[in-house]
């Protein structure tokens, strides 16, 4: 039954009770051709929105057996041998029981033999009819017929009941659960829609003040979950995504898989030249091959590529032709680092609209891609974890402390930091952890403090600096669910019986 049916037998149904005061759900049940326990759940439904109060009833009816049935139709065994013997002479107890069949027979043959009104010659085990007149009324086939037309039991005296139910076993007793339904304390709005839950909407606009709400049915039993297991990868990461929300990070739009060499590499001033910009490190796409970065940002474009060719703010740049059709280039990202160039746009743009720069953290978990060689350890595609804060006067001892801080909330606080390059940070410096169980000294990730090269021509306040870090979410993964083979935690190999068990992330002893 659908949704548009139920409506309009719910309507119908308050109909009902409107007109008759009372219904019971029995009735109701016959009225609409539904069954019993449909009708009762349509009742429930309309109970907890109050439309309805419904009181829990019990019928106790008398209903014919099958044996029963029988005598209704046939008249009661012994008056059916009685006829037959009347109308065919004196027949063996064979022929009667293929007539009216075993049960009846020995039933009859029973009550023949109590009222005398035949005799059992055992020699050749022949029935013979004794009295003149078979009796004209059949006082059980009536008694049958009653009950039939009227199965209340309390209609009956006991010694009939008796009769009927413990020795000829021609009725039964049936037990009917039902309920009597009234109108409710909201009866007068009719089938209404109730809000079921407090929504952010229904509290932003006041609407909650004239809403109407159902009452919760705790005793209802709950929908059936379909179990599924969290992947560990997709478990860790919510572990980390939880840390950085609590510190107040925001977390920024990673929906590029695609994404153009523009703000993957350009806007972050890597040169166009630079050995991981070519197809043995990155994947580019032959459709669409160019992305529309110049038309959308016009004057970005030509900042990015003045300070690539000459430099400013006290930079010489690359000294190099950069080319236009080289940003272009569409190629899945290879780092998240892109996501945080788009962020880092944006809030200067917000600055050169407003007139003010607002400092912000921020963090991102999500996948990136690198044309790599298969092994152990690597797959062309793994998970960064990046985050930026960007705020004013910011230094190395505020990168190194933050990243501190985030790894020891994952239980990590034996941290290595060595001097490193990237084309887009200065100081850059690697991460690396000690792995208690291999004894080993890890690199977990990779940071620094953004080039004013690549702030400035966004049009960030000159004063405003941008820690920055990418971190792996696999490798501490594996060394935390003891993972030799990257394929056991990401790939078709992933063995599903794995399930959620990451309570603490990684590195606890
Ligand atoms: N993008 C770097 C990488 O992929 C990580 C990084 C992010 C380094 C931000 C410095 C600043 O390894």
């Amino acid at each position: 039954m659908d949704t548009k049916d139920q409506d309009k037998l719910k309507d119908e149904i308050i109909a009902e009770i409107k007109e008759k005061n009372e219904v019971t759900t029995l009735d109701l049940s016959k009225k609409h051709k539904m069954d019993h326990q449909s009708i009762v759940g349509i009742i429930k439904g309309l109970e907890i929105k109050e439309i309805v109060e419904s009181e829990k009833m019990e019928t106790k009816q008398i209903i014919l057996t099958e044996d029963g049935k029988n005598c209704l139709e046939k008249g009661s065994p012994d008056i059916q041998i009685l006829k037959e013997l009347k109308a065919n002479g004196p027949q063996t107890k064979k022929a009667l029981i293929e007539k009216i069949g075993e049960k009846c027979f020995n039933q009859g043959f029973k009550m023949c033999m109590k009222s005398k009104s035949i005799t059992h010659d055992k020699a050749s085990d022949t029935l013979t009819l004794k009295i003149e007149e078979i009796p004209t009324e059949d006082k059980i086939q009536n008694l049958v017929k009653k009950v039939n037309d009227d199965n209340d039991p309390s209609k009956y005296d006991a010694n009939t009941t008796k009769e009927l139910i413990k020795n000829l076993k021609f009725a039964q007793i049936e037990t009917n659960k039902f309920f009597k339904v009234k109108k409710g304390k909201n009866f007068d709005l009719g089938n209404v829609k109730f809000e079921t839950d407090l929504t952010t909407e229904l509290l932003s606009n006041d609407k909650w003040e004239k809403a109407k709400f159902g009452k919760y049915n705790y005793n209802t039993k709950g929908k059936e979950i379909q179990n599924g297991a969290l992947h560990r990868l997709l478990s860790v990461r919510n572990q980390i995504r939880e840390i950085f929300l609590e510190q107040g990070f925001e977390e920024m739009p990673t929906n590029n898989f695609v994404e153009s060499s523009f703000w993957n590499f350009d806007s972050l001033f890597q040169p166009q030249q630079h050995p991981s910009r070519d197809a043995h490190d990155t994947f580019f796409l032959k459709y669409p091959k160019s992305a529309n970065t110049e038309k959308k940002f016009p004057d970005y474009f030509l900042r990015v590529k003045e300070m690539h060719e000459k430099g400013g703010f006290g930079s010489i740049g690359w000294q190099y032709n950069w080319s236009s059709e080289e940003a272009e280039k569409n190629i899945l990202r290879t780092h998240t680092t892109a996501v945080s160039s788009r962020v880092l746009y944006k809030l200067a743009e917000e600055y050169k609209k407003t007139g003010k720069f607002i400092p912000k953290k921020y963090f991102s978990i999500d996948r990136v891609f690198r044309n790599e060689t298969l092994d152990n350890s690597h797959l062309a595609e793994f998970h960064q974890i990046e985050g930026f804060i960007a705020d004013y006067e910011l230094g190395l001892g505020h990168l190194l402390g933050t990243i501190e801080d985030y790894f020891k909330r994952l239980g990590i606080d034996k941290l290595r930091f060595k001097p490193a390059y990237n084309p887009y940070t200065e100081p850059s410096v690697e991460i690396f952890a000690f792995h208690p169980v291999s004894k080993k000294w890890v690199e977990i990730g990779n940071s620094g403090i953004f080039r004013p090269e690549m702030l400035m021509p966004m049009g960030l306040p000159s004063n405003v600096n941008v820690i920055a870090w990418g971190f792996s979410l696999e490798r501490p993964a594996m060394i935390h669910y003891h993972l030799e083979n990257i394929r056991e935690l990401f790939g078709h190999e992933v063995n599903l019986k794995h399930t959620q068990d990451a309570s603490i992330y990684y590195f606890k002893e």
